[in-house]
């Protein structure tokens, strides 16, 4: 039984102040949700972060880390440094990173790099609108696994999450039963690799993710989790967390 995932991609928003203002708010309302909660905040506020979510049950994670222990990468952050700000997830080549420039063969890099760790990776994909045009967003999307997991021998505890470009960041979300087909043959592509694993990977939708359409995603047989931008930001994201439940 897979848990569901419900993780807050706070992106370039929420300084360190910001965050513990939002959070002191939210995590009451969110320690004790039936689905796992995940903040991913900005580098410079994970330490604050961190203390505000100790002993609640809600997990730390990172939005992008490099792939060596430490040397002359000005800017990037370590897997190292990362364990020790008390990371546990990482998400990796998301769309708007891969927009700047970083390749599938980095990603692969990174993802070696966090299994190494023991940081769990959540491998982003998704296909841009000219290739949902075109109908071949199927290919494209084996094509971005093939680089990411190319080598690598999957474990249970990786995620990956499914979020098409023209979806995220638009107000336009994907229709649930189009996200399930997308989850679905992610899932018989993982299974190609590792049968067992493919069975206990959590893959996750993201794109427009709200309060009012999450239940119809997590409704769907292949979908564990959402992966939430905008609607991360404030005190509503307890609808979120608390999708199954009546208010
Ligand atoms: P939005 O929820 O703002 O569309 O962002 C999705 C996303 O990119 C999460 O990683």
């Amino acid at each position: 039984m897979r848990k569901k995932i419900i993780a807050a991609n706070w992106k370039m928003n929420m300084s360190a102040s910001q965050a513990e203002f939002l959070l002191a708010a939210l995590v009451p309302k969110i320690s004790n949700t039936s689905a796992e909660c995940l903040i991913l905040p900005p580098f410079t506020s994970l330490y604050a972060v961190k203390k505000l979510l100790a002993g609640t049950g809600i997990a730390l994670g990172a939005q992008n880390m490099h792939y060596m222990d430490n040397g002359p990468f000005t800017g990037e952050i370590s897997p190292l440094m990362l364990k020790e700000a008390g990371v546990e997830y990482v998400l990796l080549g998301h769309s708007e990173r891969r927009a700047l420039g970083e390749s599938g063969e980095m990603i692969n890099l990174k993802v070696k790099s966090a299994v190494n760790h023991g940081i769990k990776p959540i491998i982003c994909l998704g296909e841009p609108q000219e290739v949902r045009e075109s109908g071949t967003e199927l290919e494209f999307i084996s094509n971005q696994l093939d680089e990411e997991l190319g080598g690598i021998c999957l474990c249970s505890e990786m995620l990956i999450a499914y979020e098409p470009i023209w979806a995220t960041g638009t107000g336009c979300p994907a229709d649930s039963a189009d996200a399930q087909r997308c989850a679905s043959f992610i899932r018989s592509y993982l299974a190609m690799k590792d049968s067992q694993c493919a069975q206990e990977i959590r893959i996750l939708y993201g794109g427009s993710i709200n309060s009012s359409n999450i239940a119809s995603f997590l409704s769907q047989s292949d979908i564990d989790g959402a992966l939430v931008g905008g609607a991360s930001l404030n005190e509503s994201f307890e609808r979120i967390a608390r999708y199954d439940e009546e208010f």
